[in-house]
């Protein structure tokens, strides 16, 4: 494998275009428009110039890293690529054109993916051209920095499909777990209902943002408390998630905290908007309640 295309040039999408860089594929990045993927590219650079400053790889190696990645509009280019990787958001529909256009020209024997975080991967197979040769390949943010991808075998997914996958993820330096194409496959159906109770438990009084996040990260030894975290995703990206859950399942124990439906129709949607259950306006972020 030489080639691999991500279509989505956001936090996920770039991330993943760096990581594939730095382990030595040719990288296709797009997004709707070609300036957002030339951006996109630009932030990859500034990340790359930090591993510098910290002296984790030489300034030769961030340059022909960067070099490996390709801003492109539109799909055309993507013919040649071994593997392309959908890192759109996390709409069904939208997932759905896309399968259908990359599709067109899909090579032969490449292998289309989508990082979703909670969509069927069989369901979403049939937008693609060949079943076979499609498959889920989750991953998490920071991408550069989380060791772990998901890979979801759809029913109709085959072994050689999830081997090249898995040879994929191991050559990004990656450990892999892989999952049953069920609603939220492994670590987002463990997560999100903790996110989501975390906001039913400040919706309901029982404890503050402060004292929610400060529980969680040093009585369970978190990286993060779970609001801090729900920023971080998007909160609207939790909700998509819980919501797949909760309509897939008809499980009400997935039903969303209604403060958190508030929030994101406020368009508090977390780090990205500069507001959720933090203001991120100031130098450290504050709590909004
Ligand atoms: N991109 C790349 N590198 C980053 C980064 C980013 N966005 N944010 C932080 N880093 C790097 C820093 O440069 C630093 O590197 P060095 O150790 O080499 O100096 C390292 O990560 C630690 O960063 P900081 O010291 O600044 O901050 P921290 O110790 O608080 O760590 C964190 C930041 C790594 C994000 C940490 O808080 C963490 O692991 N949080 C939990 C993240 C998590 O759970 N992610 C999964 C979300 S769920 C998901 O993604 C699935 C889904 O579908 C929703």
């Amino acid at each position: 494998m030489r080639t691999v295309a991500v279509i989505g040039a956001g936090q996920m999408g770039s991330g993943i275009a760096q990581v594939s860089a730095a382990a030595g594929y040719h990288v296709y990045l797009s997004d709707l428009k070609l300036d957002l993927a030339e951006k996109a590219k630009a932030n990859v650079g500034k990340a790359l110039n930090r591993l510098v400053e910290k002296e984790k790889i030489g300034t030769q190696e961030a340059e022909i890293t960067l070099g490996r990645i390709e801003p492109v509009s539109g799909y055309e280019k993507m013919s040649d690529a071994d593997l392309i990787i959908e890192a759109a958001t996390e709409k069904e529909d939208i997932k759905r054109k896309i399968f259908e256009d990359v599709g067109k020209v899909l090579g032969h024997q490449a292998i289309l993916a989508s990082n979703t975080s909670s969509i069927p991967i069989t369901r979403m197979a049939q937008a693609s051209p060949d079943p076979a040769r499609f498959i889920g390949i989750h991953f998490f943010n920071p991408v550069p920095i989380m060791g772990l991808i998901e890979v979801i075998k759809g029913l109709a997914t085959s072994d050689a499909t999830v081997k090249t996958v898995r040879d994929f993820c191991g050559a990004l330096g990656k450990e892999v777990v892989f999952a049953e194409d069920e609603p939220g496959f492994v670590v987002n159906r463990i997560l999100l209902p903790m996110l989501n109770e975390a906001v039913f438990v400040l919706g309901q009084g029982t404890a503050n943002i402060i004292d929610i996040d400060k529980g969680c990260r040093i009585g369970l030894n978190h990286p993060m408390g779970p609001l801090e975290l729900a920023d971080f995703v998007g909160l609207d990206t939790c909700l998509d998630i819980i919501m797949v859950l909760y309509n897939t399942t008809g499980d009400s124990k997935y039903r969303p905290a209604p403060l958190l439906v508030k929030y994101v129709e406020a368009g508090w949607l977390g780090r990205k908007t500069g507001r959720g259950f933090y203001d991120y306006s100031g130098t450290v972020p504050v709590p909004t309640r």
